[in-house]
């Protein structure tokens, strides 16, 4: 879950190193370094916390002409974030980069250790590089080393590697996560984590497969899997970077919330046409012999999971059950055929869900991704994909992504009723005209936002929050309180409204805030009656309804729509900026929260 940059050729390496670096940031901020290796001499720089300290301190040093470089963001797994963990790790004469987990680290180490290796660092990823210089001191050819030290290796990685005994050349490896390497016409080099620090640079990319690895230097990249030769299959990579702005936004989660509704019109764009879903992704898909849906997925991805799991009971009439990825893995699932095993995730990298698709695709099961990347791990695995087509998000705390998997899951429990003849037309027409105002509904209105950036300023103390609602809006009530946790450090549980009385009533008093979603179409005597009990506790009440609430401490008053949809994204919205302005108050980084990162690549 780090991210990592590499360079071959001619160009400035400091400049173009850092600037990838700040495009994978997201990925692990922790502590971040660099080595250039130019005319025989490996320069590096080491710098913990965030990537300006790594910037301030190489800003003295430039590299050009002819060399090579690599780079990398960190997300601790193994070892502090400190300087001394930070990547790149060196023996006498190599320096390596890693991101992922090497199993057998340990057993490595204690035999580099028997041979007297002297390790500086308390991470995993150390032993790589010793374990190359160990074979190349044994006499075996630099490729060779490398290739010997790949295969004694066990666990997640993507490895860059430079040596002084091949100046010309990276070594690179893959294995469950992500790396990708680009080419262009002067002759140059490119590897990343994801294409994003390779846009503007790189003309055509390849996305590596796991268990491969190889060597590139300015005359040849060659790349290996199984110990047989491969030919890598380049693809053109888009040439377009206006995303990285934030457009006068305070952080780039601000920004993502108010494109919320442009980026939903995208989801929809070409998917609904004279009142009928159309996912030209699913044309091949047959659902005759399908009987249920199983989702994992983890976060908010899991959080739309659950919204949706309603969604098809209730419209497609198909059942459904929804599981946490990281537990689905080890609990020895019993699969069905008859089963569609549909997986989410924003970044299509996340180990867990990935892991879960490829048990699902091991017994037999159709499988499908909703995802918001292109070419990610879990798009090339799954048998079919829908794109949320969300856009990049880069603030930690996902917003828009989630927006859009509840309306591509909205839109498929639609798609999979009608396949499944379970849809009228009074329904299908009602349906319709939901999702077609969606993106109006997203609309960020200005004087909810000013009040709740005021309302903010009375709930930065107390034990914790408690988001509570009912049916769907119970999931959004987890999301909501993820959200706040997320960016805010305070506590915050989402609990279906009718539970707090089976024992988390309990913890009701007046710094107890409650946010209530009490939406007018479901359910709303029902989880009134479940707020007025806190009430009668002394918890303090934030509601949000379109219905005046006398009981209420504060109040958002919402748009009185007739749709349970647009009820839930419009609260949905809400409890966006209020963990937004919350956090802001406290002062906090909201694009990188601490001890988050954007893309969780390791168990
Ligand atoms: O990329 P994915 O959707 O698979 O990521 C899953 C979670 O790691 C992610 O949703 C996480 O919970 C976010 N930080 C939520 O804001």
């Amino acid at each position: 879950m780090c991210g990592i940059v590499g360079y071959i050729g001619e160009r400035e390496k400091r400049e173009f190193l850092l600037d990838g670096l700040r495009e994978l940031e997201y990925r692990g901020y922790d502590s971040a370094g660099i080595a250039v290796l130019h005319q025989g001499e490996i320069n590096y720089f080491k710098a913990s916390g965030k990537l300006d300290n790594l910037i301030e301190k190489t800003k003295d040093f430039r590299s050009i002409n002819f060399g090579l470089g690599i780079a990398h963001t960190r997300w601790a797994t193994h070892g502090k974030p400190t300087e001394i963990n930070a990547h790149p790790h060196w023996g006498e004469f190599s320096f390596l980069i890693h991101n992922g987990i090497i199993e057998n680290y340990m057993e490595i180490k204690k035999e580099l250790q028997s041979d007297g290796v002297v390790f500086l660092s308390q991470t995993d990823s150390e032993v790589i590089v010793h374990l190359f210089e160990k074979f190349v001191r044994l006499n075996f050819t630099p490729k060779d080393a490398f290739k010997k030290t790949i295969e004694s290796l066990k666990g997640a990685f993507a490895v860059l590697l430079i040596s002084k005994v091949s100046p010309e050349t990276i070594f690179f490896a893959k294995n469950a996560v992500p790396l990708i390497i680009g080419k262009n016409s002067q002759n140059e080099i490119f590897f990343g984590s994801s294409d994003a620090p390779l846009i503007g640079f790189a003309d055509e990319v390849s996305y590596l497969e796991d268990g491969s690895f190889g060597w590139a230097s300015k005359e040849e990249i060659e790349i290996f899997k199984d110990d047989t030769k491969i030919v890598p299959i380049f693809k053109l990579l888009n040439s377009s970077k206006i995303y990285a702005q934030k457009d006068g936004f305070r952080f780039f989660m601000e920004k993502e919330i108010y494109e919320q509704s442009t980026v939903t019109s995208e989801t929809l764009m070409g998917r609904i046409k004279d009142d009928k879903v159309y996912l030209e992704e699913l044309s091949g898909y047959d659902f005759s012999d399908i009987d249920e849906i199983k989702i994992c997925a983890c976060g908010t991805s899991y959080h739309a999971a659950l919204t949706s799991s309603y969604l098809f009971e209730r419209i497609s009439k198909i059942r459904c059950s929804v599981e946490i990825a990281s537990e689905f893995r080890y609990k020895e699932p019993l699969m069905d055929k008859k089963t569609l095993f549909l997986v989410i995730s924003q970044s299509g990298e996340t180990a867990d869900t990935l892991q879960a698709l490829k048990m699902a695709k091991k017994a037999g099961l159709k499988t499908l991704c909703i995802c918001n990347v292109d070419n990610s791990s879990i798009v090339r695995i799954s048998d079919a994909t829908i794109l949320t087509r969300a856009g990049i998000e880069k603030g930690v705390a996902s917003t828009k992504a989630f927006a859009t998997q509840v309306l591509t899951l909205w839109l498929l429990s639609l798609y999979v009723a009608k396949k499944r003849d379970k849809l009228d037309k009074k329904m299908c027409e009602t349906e319709m005209k939901a999702l077609r105002s969606i993106p109006s509904v997203l609309k960020v209105d200005e004087e909810i936002h000013e009040k709740l950036h005021r309302l903010s300023k009375r709930y930065l103390h107390g034990h914790g929050f408690f988001f509570i609602g009912r049916d769907i809006f119970f999931p959004l009530a987890l999301e909501g309180a993820l959200k706040l946790k997320e960016i805010s450090y305070l506590h915050a549980e989402g609990y279906p409204a009718g539970e707090m009385k089976h024992g988390p009533i309990a913890l009701a008093d007046s710094t107890l805030f409650t946010i209530a979603l009490m939406p007018q179409t479901m359910l709303y005597d029902k989880t009134k009656s479940n707020v007025e009990e806190l009430s009668a506790r002394d918890a303090t009440i934030l509601a949000i309804s379109p219905k005046e609430f006398t009981l209420a401490d504060d109040f958002i008053k919402t748009q009185s729509y007739e749709h349970p949809m647009s009820e839930f994204f419009e609260m949905m919205v809400i409890t966006q900026l209020l963990a937004l302005e919350i956090s802001i108050r406290l002062g906090n980084d909201v694009d990188m929260p601490r001890n988050l990162a954007k893309s969780v690549t390791v168990e």
